[in-house]
Formats: C-alpha cells, sequence, structure tokens
C-alpha cells in the first residue's frame, strides 16, 4: 500500500517519573513508579497522524528487545506501517523522562538504534504516492538531510520539526516546505520570525506553547491561538502531536493555516493526558472538540 506520508525519525521507549522537582546537580529526589511508555519523536509523529487518518508508514529503527516490541505494537495498533521500520543490533533508544506537577517535562535521550537510520536506508525508498515527506532529529543529520533532499527532488513536500535543534546544512533548509521550531529555537536561529525563511524554507512554524502557532510565510505571518484545555497533565509529545497532525492534514492537501489551526487543537488534547502517543486523540475527539 502507498502512503501518502512517511515519517523519518526516531522511537524510544520513555521511562517516566512523575517527581515533586527536578534535582540540582549532586543532589537525589524521590519520585513514583516508573512507568514505560512508547515515545520517540518520529514514532510519535507516526502515530498523532495515523489517529486522525493519515495513511502514514514510520522509517526508523529499533532494537531486537522489549522496548523494540512495545514501540512496533503500538505503531502497528495506531495504524502506522512498519515496513520501513528496521531492527538494528543496537538496543532500542530510550528516553529518560521526568514529569514535575505542572504537566512540565525534562528528557535524557539515549539514541541507540535511532542512530543506525543511515542514508542508505533514504536510497532503499520510493516516493511514489508520497505527498509528504516529515523528519524530526534523534536520528543521524546526515540522513534527515539525505531524506529531504531526496524528497524534494521527488517532487514531495518536506516538514522538518527541527528538534532538538541541531545545525542544519543551509541547501537542506533550502529544501524545505515547512520548518517547525520553537519560540527559543527560532531566536537562536534567526532575529524575527519572518527571518526564517531567510534560510531557506518556504514557510516556517513557530510553536508558542499555551500560546498557540505562529504560520509564517512570504506573504506575512498569522497566528493562530492555542485551544483552552481544562487541566494541563503532561507536555511531553505536544510538539509531536502537533508536527503529525500538521503533516497529516498537508497531505490531505489542506493549506498550511488550516492544517496548523486543526494540528493546534491535536496538540492541546495530547496534554490532558499522561505520556506522549498514549495522549493523542483520534479524528472524532478532534471533532469533538469546540473552537
Ligand atoms: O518529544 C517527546 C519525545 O522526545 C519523547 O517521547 C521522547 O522519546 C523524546 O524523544
Amino acid at each position: 500500500m502507498t502512503n501518502s506520508l512517511l515519517v523519518l525519525g526516531s522511537a524510544n521507549a520513555d521511562l517516566v517519573v512523575e517527581v515533586g522537582r527536578r534535582p540540582a546537580g549532586g543532589e537525589t529526589v524521590l519520585g513514583g513508579d516508573t512507568v514505560v511508555l512508547p515515545g520517540g519523536k518520529g514514532a510519535n509523529t507516526a502515530v498523532a497522524a495515523a489517529r486522525v487518518g493519515a495513511s502514514v508508514a514510520l522509517v526508523g529503527a529499533l532494537g531486537d528487545d522489549g522496548y523494540g516490541t512495545l514501540l512496533r505494537e503500538s505503531l502497528e495498533s495506531s495504524g502506522v506501517g512498519t515496513a520501513l521500520v528496521k531492527t538494528s543490533p543496537r538496543p532500542t533508544g530510550i528516553a529518560y523522562i521526568t514529569v514535575t506537577p505542572d504537566g512540565e517535562n525534562s528528557i535524557v535521550v539515549s539514541p541507540g538504534a535511532n542512530q543506525d537510520v543511515t542514508p542508505s536506508d533514504v536510497d532503499a525508498l520510493s516516493f511514489d504516492g508520497v505527498r509528504v515527506l516529515t523528519c524530526s532529529l534523534e536520528v543521524p543529520l546526515e540522513t534527515v538531510g539525505h531524506a529531504i533532499e531526496v524528497a524534494a527532488r521527488a517532487g514531495v513536500r518536506t516538514v522538518l520539526n527541527l528538534s532538538p535543534v541541531a545545525p542544519m546544512p543551509a541547501a537542506t533548509l533550502g529544501q524545505l516546505s515547512v520548518l517547525i521550531v520553537n519560540e527559543h529555537e527560532a531566536a537562536q536561529l534567526a532575529p524575527t520570525w519572518q527571518d526564517l525563511l531567510d534560510l531557506g524554507p518556504e514557510a516556517a512554524i513557530v510553536t508558542l506553547g499555551s500560546r498557540g502557532v505562529a504560520v509564517v510565510a512570504a506573504s506575512g505571518t498569522v497566528e493562530v491561538p492555542a485551544v483552552e484545555v481544562a487541566e494541563v497533565v503532561d507536555t511531553t509529545g505536544a510538539g509531536d502531536a502537533f508536527a503529525g497532525a500538521l503533516s497529516a492534514r498537508l497531505a490531505a492537501g489542506d493549506p498550511l493555516p488550516d492544517a496548523a489551526r486543526y494540528a493546534v487543537k491535536v496538540a492541546a488534547l495530547s496534554v490532558t493526558k499522561s505520556g506522549a502517543q498514549p495522549s493523542y486523540p483520534t479524528e472524532a475527539e478532534v471533532s469533538a472538540l469546540a473552537g
């Protein structure tokens, strides 16, 4: 089956612990029980897109271990194609996540198998029928750059969630349809949002957390306000939920501002539950949300 959306990125087991506050250097704090959940920016993005109806496959790598099985099951039960997820001799990536009572998280990632996603995996891909390729980092930069260049050459729209922020070659940024960054990353890259376009992408989206997002295009900037939710439980993976839903709507043919409006709702719903992938809403849940 041809997927209209390909997502290239990491898949991690998220080892999540709730803490009252984060420890300072050299300090120990006690937390709650560890919960193991499927995560990773690439896998999260693909699951978020599939939940809202996209035909999507993940390009990535997992270890031959229990965490790899957890990830494969989460992807497949959400409807994400896994034929392009290879098995690596390295362990499945792990993210060590602490969540504080305000719902904020801090993350340390051990990439493991994600480091094995290579440019030759990209060369083996067919872009026939693919409308959008969405990449995030935590996999080698070289592979992401190559994927964006090959996809753009094949006439596929390219989306890069530059997270965690890393130096991306100008040639790659110049091939991008949409660059997604948060406001801190945007400030590191350019003096103003509009200046992000001078780096080369056709459009940029700056995510502003609880304030929503700004869609930056040559015609100007449109701010899309956030959708208010009753309680923020856990913000882990909210950015990936946004990227996945945005990509799903772009693959369905929506103009960028409409896709962003839809994705803001998905990201808002994702923070009302614990974890990344388990918190992502279905199309029906998004439609039921007012606003
Ligand atoms: O963006 C959230 C994700 O970052 C987590 O699921 C974790 O795996 C890290 O990759």
